[in-house]
């Protein structure tokens, strides 16, 4: 393992690079141990003496030619990292071969090797692992690539765009030629070769070109493809019919890997997919992995546009093509959801979504916002880009784009995207420039107003917080609302170059509620139009607003819709939280007053839980809860979002020292007292939400599911009499993975020991040969409440389980240390120092998985002192170890200042 020293790369430093690469002709002999990649680059000198460097790493460098002639010696320099050549003419065709070796490339970047087939991941740094090339986003070449292996072992050979031709070789081997006719930057490119099995189906685009679509997965699971393939068709005629954008290409592939750092990648026409978020069938697949699916198909399809033809200039941009293409697939996924239901259940529907989103948010997003990872969405620095693929630059970036649409209006967002790629298709650029497609409408609609204050979310850390004030004036009959904003002293303080905070643009939308919880219409003074919810723009610290012929003094539904990425700070009593719970009018923020209710439920009583006092559940809670229960008008999606609690992680941003142990068991507590004083009610959601007959995603039936499955494990929770056996029942009866997943989860949970044992026995019998499923076996052992370090040891010496499969490390390691609270953060450190080691051991196979599982320790100072000291500990540990990669040192360095 190489020792890197850190090196900071800043956003201000972008210098556009000095030649131009007008084509790129690759020729790769193929071969798992020693791969030949011949290199053939038409070049032109943009700046006067200018020495070409090209990225290069772990490369052999076989030889190099200008205009046909081999390259003296002198002529040229090669080192880790790069091969530089001085004194090139203003055009000259340079040939480069290399070799790279792809059965122990073990980081997944670059050409690797998995299950005996070839793939490629080059973002963001990835190519140069394949080739000596300019590594950057900003240079964009036309691609040609002719791949040539044994037929035999690699009769699938794929890359990008078009195929031009196939033929045999002499040795048993053959080629095939491919073609893609857009520029591209060199992260996009890919190739695939080895054996698979495929679906396809041609599909016509809106202007009658037909196109081919087509899944490849190992041979046999290509049965298991049809719902990824459902979901590529129906990406395609929703990005026609929402924003008229269509495919450019004849032919667009989705490949499946077991082995993938992440969750899939948009290489141009030749989307790589972990196959996670491609096989499924009822039997094995849960109702979340088939919604997993929808989106991340959806997403790569997006980045066609969003990401591929207009492409970024530097990897500071990130977000530009991140947080619109996951808006994008949030979008796609809620009109997918809404779709063929009535304008009711549609409507509840895109609360669910939006819920699960922001639910994501929080716990995922304002924890790092607040933590020494904390960057804007548009980073300023960074040591290794591959720690920048966070939920600040995805989900906090699509809430970036999200409040665009909000103060653009939705035919207004469309007018500015279209005039985005007006401006910049074919090009690589900055999120200033999408922010000024985006203004250009805005001023034209909304004359006075601009983005200027807008932008400042580009380049701002931090949650921001909203502290409201109301004011009835029962003579004036007026409501006076003040809104104040806070973005200091929240986030880190230190981000180099960042200037003070300063006041942001903030959409807040907010009704009225009197006392009896009907909505009140909303008037502003001044204006004539009275509407159930305003949009206020806050754009300065604080600002007021005056409310007209309000009589009495109302209750107020705050950042409706959850309108912008903020923490909104307002004094409710409980009671006026029960109102909104039963009568706000606004799905998002009804679920929001009951999560807020369980929130001060579940923190008083780790409190309680911390000093030692008994537990005990307030009486209004659980009115609160049955009243949920009971209330005859909910869809079943809809009533699991709102009788759910609230994560750990949200809830110890909450906190002023987090005592993870106390927490957890505050948390259960307050669940399994739900079942038992709930029961009866518990169980006629379980009685009244079964799904009988044939299998459906879709969300009504999968709704039932998560109510019914949120039940019985409550039920459960609650050790209340029959429970275990109505669990036991449904997992063996089930009829799909949902069902059987959500059983054994509650089992391994709630249940007693020899039944939870004999199930998870059973499970591994029945799914042995699915490592997608033997990854939830792992998964739901590692969050089990029972497992402590000495269980995950010993789960991480079963034959099943290894660290070079990186969904298998996340199944067993990540969840264990990110999701078990109980078991990782037990008294004595003991799990700190199992993550110590596991990262060190990740490192050095794939350091990029290594630095995410780095980040499990990132909040260690918020923790209670006598967590603190172990961590830290751990954390040094990790940080002095020789050898350690540039991403993990990032990380552990970051935490540790
Ligand atoms: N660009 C991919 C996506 O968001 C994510 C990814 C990044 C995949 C880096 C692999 C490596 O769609
Ligand atoms: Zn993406």
């Amino acid at each position: 393992m190489r020792t890197d020293s850190p090196v900071t790369i800043s956003r201000q430093d972008y210098r556009p690079y000095p030649f131009e690469i007008e084509s790129v002709d690759l020729q790769f002999d193929l071969d798992p141990t020693r791969s030949l990649v011949h290199s053939r680059l038409a070049l032109q000198r943009l700046t006067p003496d200018a020495e070409l460097v090209l990225d290069g790493e772990e490369l052999e460098l076989v030889s190099v030619k200008v205009d046909g002639e081999v390259l003296a010696a002198d002529r040229y320099t090669v080192d880790a990292q790069a091969l530089r050549i001085k004194g090139l003419p203003e055009h000259c065709v340079l040939e480069i071969t290399s070799a790279c070796n792809p059965s122990t490339n073990s980081t997944l970047m670059g050409l690797y090797v998995s299950n005996g087939n070839f793939f490629t991941q080059c973002e963001a740094e990835g190519f140069r692992r394949i080739t000596f090339f300019a590594d950057r986003p900003d240079v964009m070449s036309r691609y040609t690539v002719t791949l040539r292996g044994n037929k035999a072992a690699y009769p699938v050979l794929l890359s990008n765009g078009n195929l031009l031709g196939e033929r045999d070789l002499e040795d048993g081997r053959h080629e095939a030629r491919w073609e893609d006719p857009f520029r591209k930057p060199c992260y996009l490119f890919a190739l695939v070769a080895g054996k698979f099995a495929h679906v396809e189906r041609t599909a016509r685009t809106s202007s009658g070109r037909n196109i081919l679509l087509q899944v490849y997965s190992d041979p046999g699971s290509e049965d298991k493809t049809l719902y990824a393939l459902d979901s590529l068709e129906r990406s395609m005629i929703w990005d026609e019919t929402r924003y008229g954008l269509e495919l450019d290409l004849d032919r667009f592939m989705i490949v499946a890997t077991r082995d993938f750092n992440m969750g899939a990648m948009e290489n141009k026409g030749l989307n790589i997919f972990n196959a996670a978020y491609v096989l499924a069938d009822p039997d094995f697949a849960t109702d979340a992995n088939y919604s997993d699916i929808e989106a991340i198909v959806g997403h790569e399809y997006f980045h066609n546009w969003t990401g591929n033809r207009v492409t970024c200039r530097d990897w500071f941009q990130l977000s530009l093509k991140e947080g619109l293409t996951v808006f994008r697939d949030q979008e796609f996924s809620a009109d997918m959801m809404a779709a063929s239901l009535s304008a009711e259940e549609a409507a509840s529907a895109r609360a669910v979504k939006r819920i699960d989103d922001v639910v994501t948010l929080r716990a995922a997003q304002f924890p790092e916002d607040a933590g020494p990872m904390a960057h804007p969405i548009r980073p300023e620095s960074y040591q290794e880009i591959g720690n920048f693929y966070t939920a600040t630059v995805y989900e906090k970036g699509a809430e970036v784009i999200r409040m665009q649409q909000t103060l653009l209006g939705v035919d207004g967002f469309n007018a500015g995207l279209k005039e985005y790629f007006r401006r910049h298709d074919g090009q690589a650029v900055t999120c200033d420039d999408f922010v000024a497609a985006m203004e250009s409408v805005y001023q034209a609609r909304h004359p006075g107003k601009d983005l200027t204050v807008f932008r400042r979310w580009y380049r701002q850390a931090g949650t921001p917080r909203v502290t409201v004030t109301l004011r009835h004036d029962a003579a004036a009959r007026t409501v006076t609302v003040e809104l104040a904003q806070r973005s200091d002293k929240v986030g880190v303080e230190r981000l180099p170059g960042e200037p003070d905070k300063q006041p942001l643009h903030i959409p807040f939308a907010i009704g009225l509620l009197d006392q009896t919880g009907r909505a009140l219409p909303l008037r502003l003074a001044g204006s004539t139009d009275a509407a159930d919810t305003v949009l206020l723009e806050l754009t300065t610290e604080r600002q007021q607003w005056v409310f007209e012929d309000i009589a009495d003094a109302p209750v107020p539904s705050l950042l409706r819709d959850f309108s912008a990425p903020v923490i909104v700070e307002y004094d409710f009593s409980d009671a006026e939280l029960a109102l909104l719970l039963a009568h706000d009018t606004n799905a998002f923020t009804r679920w929001e007053a009951g999560q807020e209710l369980a929130s001060r439920e579940i923190l008083r009583l780790t409190a309680d839980q911390a000093a030692g006092r008994p537990l005990s559940l307030s009486a209004s809670f659980v009115n609160a809860w049955a009243a949920v229960l009971r209330e005859p008008t909910l869809d079943a999606a809809y009533r699991e979002r709102v009788l759910a609690l609230p994560g750990e992680k949200t809830l110890a941003e909450r906190m002023t020292e987090v005592d993870p142990v106390a927490l957890a068991v505050a948390r259960d507590f307050v669940r399994a007292e739900l079942g038992r004083q709930l029961a009866a009610d518990w169980q006629a959601a379980v009685d009244n939400n079964q799904t009988p007959g044939e299998y459906s995603p879709d969300p009504i039936p999968a709704g039932r599911r998560a109510l019914k499955n949120f039940a019985l494990a409550t039920l459960q929770a609650g050790q209340v009499a029959g429970a275990e056996a109505q669990l036991e029942a449904q997992y063996a009866a089930a009829q799909n993975m949902t069902d059987r997943l959500g059983a054994l989860a509650a089992l391994v949970q709630f249940g007693e020991a020899a039944a939870a044992d004999r199930a998870l026995q059973d499970f591994y019998q029945r799914w042995e040969h699915e490592p997608l499923v033997i990854d939830k076996w792992f998964a739901l052992q590692a969050t089990g409440r029972r497992t402590d370090v000495a269980a995950v040891r010993k789960l991480a010496d079963h034959p099943a389980f290894t660290l070079r499969n990186p969904n298998r490390a996340r199944a067993l390691i990540f969840q264990f240390c990110l999701n078990n609270p109980r078991g990782f953060h037990a008294a004595g450190g003991a799990g700190y120092r199992f993550w110590a080691e596991q990262v060190l051991a990740l490192d050095a196979l794939n350091p990029d998985v290594a630095a995410r599982l780095a980040r499990a320790m990132d909040r260690w100072v918020r923790f209670v002192p006598a967590l603190r000291a172990p961590m830290r500990q751990a954390l040094e540990q990790v940080r002095k170890h020789p050898g350690l990669s540039r991403a993990v040192t990032e990380i552990v360095s970051k935490a540790l200042e």
